[in-house]
């Protein structure tokens, strides 16, 4: 793709204006607090908070650990299939409006089955959400089911177990939760049966987590992406590794941010991911608590570094819909609005 030069003003346009794909959202990280109240309302859910001013000041994150235990509180005004379903819709309107076409969307069941919510209400909601979104908003959806690392694998196995009933609503697995002290390796047997099952894989990895993590990520689990990984950087074989397997990282910039992964965008390594042949991807992880979606992780992520440029929103956003898990066709289709849209670009 031979790209024009493009006036840096016009920058942002062309972020906002490309299409998109978003393979990292955790869809309990959409909950924006507005509607974290009207769910607790509907569903007589006492929250700890006064109002949703006071739930936002709450968002002042020093760590992973500090974010996860507001967002399992925030998680637990969903009840009902209705829930999950109003959930979904509304994060999918937006990812549409910020020209995300697609998208492959993280949920969390144990946060919800702990609670009595049985896994037909989640996926059911979930679902039908993503199925009506081509339709309704003209972006494609699936969902991949994440197994909380700070649980056991016996957990997980019980959770696989509730889940393979609904198998044809979710197309993969990853890892999520607290990442320091429970190492990939953990879930070994788990990863492997859902090897078995046909599940795609992937793992959170290098977010905060030593390079050892997505080592272990990639050879024991045998993931098809890592999940962040940008610690990655801290090991040259490892960059070589991911380079020449062509492992796509998923990185969330604004999170990274917000969770003191880096001091500031600045000083972001996407750049030096790019640069070292990796197939770095841009996503917004937990929008609602990180102050972003897609098109602000773009535009705030390049407006702080003046070395990123329309070639690297070209790779970046071809690199989201090549590490996709969607069909070769599909994606052919995808790569080429995008080059149209660059071409088009005045
Ligand atoms: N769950 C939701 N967001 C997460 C993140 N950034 N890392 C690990 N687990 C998560
Ligand atoms: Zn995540």
């Amino acid at each position: 793709m031979h790209l024009k030069p493009v006036n840096p003003e016009r920058l942002p346009e062309l972020l906002r204006r490309m299409p998109k794909a978003e393979l990292h959202i955790h869809i309990e990280g959409s909950l924006e607090p507005e509607m974290i109240f009207a769910l607790a309302a509907r569903n007589r859910v006492q929250l700890p908070y006064a109002n949703v001013e006071a739930l936002r000041r709450a968002y002042a994150f020093t760590d992973l650990q500090s974010f996860l235990d507001i967002y399992y509180a925030g998680a637990s005004v969903l009840l009902e299939e209705a829930d999950f379903y109003d959930m979904t819709r509304a994060y999918l309107r937006k990812a549409a409006a910020d020209n995300v076409v697609h998208a492959e969307i993280f949920f969390d069941p144990q946060t919800h089955t702990a609670r009595g919510v049985s896994m037909a209400t989640i996926l059911n909601g979930l679902h039908r959400a993503c199925a009506e979104a081509p339709a309704e908003f003209g972006i494609s959806a699936s969902l991949i089911l994440c197994f909380l690392r700070h649980l056991s694998e016996q957990d997980a196995f019980e959770t696989l177990e509730q889940a393979l009933p609904f198998r044809d609503q979710f197309i993969g697995v990853g890892l999520d939760s607290g990442e320091v002290g429970n190492p990939p390796e953990k879930f070994a047997r788990v990863f492997a049966r859902c090897r078995e099952l046909g599940f795609r894989l992937v793992a959170h990895a290098g977010e905060e987590g030593p390079p050892a993590y997505v080592w272990t990520a990639l050879d024991v689990l045998k993931v098809e992406r890592i999940d962040h990984g940008v610690q990655a950087s801290k090991d040259a074989l490892l960059m070589q590794r991911l380079a020449k397997d062509r492992i796509a990282l998923t990185v969330c910039p604004l999170s990274n941010l917000k969770l003191c992964v880096f001091p500031d965008l600045a000083s972001h390594n996407l750049r030096e991911l790019l640069d070292a042949g990796l197939v770095a991807t841009v996503n917004s992880d937990d929008p609602a608590y990180f102050g972003g979606y897609m098109n602000e992780n773009f535009t705030q992520t390049f407006a702080a570094s003046s070395a990123l440029g329309a070639q690297h929103a070209y790779a970046l956003a071809r690199n989201g819909f090549e590490a996709s898990f969607v069909d070769a066709s599909v994606m052919r289709r995808h790569v080429d609005r995008l080059d149209a849209m660059f071409d088009g670009f005045r």
